[in-house]
């Protein structure tokens, strides 16, 4: 018990914790952003159906039906990773501080060998927390609209209120400014987790570092299109209807959804039985 608290406290300990955490983050981000790449489709009504689809997916996701759905365990373990990633990178950096302070000289002629990704990590580390907060706000908590897909199912319109944030300028341009310092983040972060975690090689050490380059590069590109192709759709003139009627739609569904009709069933003698709303 007593290592497990004394590699817990060393330096050593908290930036592994800090590798692994923020490599379950980098691959949940690019999980996500590739998941989002279906909002990338210039027929509105194909990609708000696609794109319902497969939030509805990801929410209700119970292949063995588990008492708690999958996505509250990887909330879960979000959070936990978050947590620990930034708590553990605060923490590190007071650390630093305070030894700077006992050999000043000798820490601080090292910052020179810096490069800008480095020197900035607590920082842009902090941005993406705040980013972070205005995206669950915006989204997750953010309006609830109701769709109903071709199965007749109502869902939740995940597209709808991820349209409508993008449909304003202002989150557009600070999703392009948060997806460059997400880059500058994991362009340091992925060679940095690797050399951490004690997978240095003289070999490939130089072939990470190009890969995390790339990761960090496609990362922050696909998910700046995403936003600025979303602020596109939000302004066609398809949309921007569907978003002026959606208050009225929306009373429509609730209220379906509130009182589904009633179902019946009938037989058609060469195709079997048919199930019908009335
Ligand atoms: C164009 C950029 C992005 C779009 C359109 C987008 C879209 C969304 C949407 C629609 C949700 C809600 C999903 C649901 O509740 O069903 C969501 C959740 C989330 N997003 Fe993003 N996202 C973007 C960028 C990012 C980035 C860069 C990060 C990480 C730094 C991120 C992290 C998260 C997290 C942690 C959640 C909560 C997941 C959950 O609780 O299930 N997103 N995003």
């Amino acid at each position: 018990m007593q290592w497990i608290i004394k590699y817990l406290t060393s330096s050593i300990g908290k930036k592994q914790i800090m590798g692994c955490s923020g490599a379950f983050l980098a691959l949940f981000i690019l999980v996500h952003m590739c998941g989002n790449l279906q909002l990338l489709n210039f027929d509105q009504s194909a990609a708000q159906a696609s794109y319902n689809a497969y939030t509805e997916f990801l929410t209700s996701f119970n292949p063995l039906h588990f008492p708690v759905k999958l996505i509250y365990l990887m909330e879960l373990g979000m959070v936990a990773a978050f947590g620990l990633h930034i708590g553990l990178g605060v923490l590190l950096k007071l650390e630093n501080k305070k030894a700077r302070g006992a050999v000043g000289y000798e820490v601080n002629a090292r910052k020179g060998n810096k490069s800008f990704a480095t020197f900035t990590m607590i920082w842009t580390g902090l941005i993406i927390l705040g980013f972070g907060i205005q995206h669950l706000a915006n989204l997750k908590f953010g309006a609830h609209y109701l769709y109903q897909n071709a199965a007749g199912e109502i869902v939740r319109d995940m597209w709808l209120t991820t349209i409508d944030m993008f449909a304003n300028p202002v989150w557009t341009v600070f999703y392009l400014v948060a997806m460059l310092v997400i880059g500058i983040h994991l362009f340091h972060a992925i060679s940095s987790a690797f050399q951490t975690l004690g997978l240095a090689h003289q070999k490939w050490t130089p072939v990470i570092e190009v890969i995390g380059i790339a990761y960090s590069i496609v990362i922050a590109i696909g998910f700046a299109v995403e936003a600025a192709f979303s602020c596109y759709i939000a302004h066609q003139p398809e949309t921007e209807a569907l978003r002026a009627k959606s208050h009225e739609l929306q009373q429509q569904l609730e209220q379906k959804k509130a009182a589904p009709e009633a179902k019946t069933s009938f037989v058609v003698p060469s195709v079997g039985i048919i199930s019908t709303n009335v």
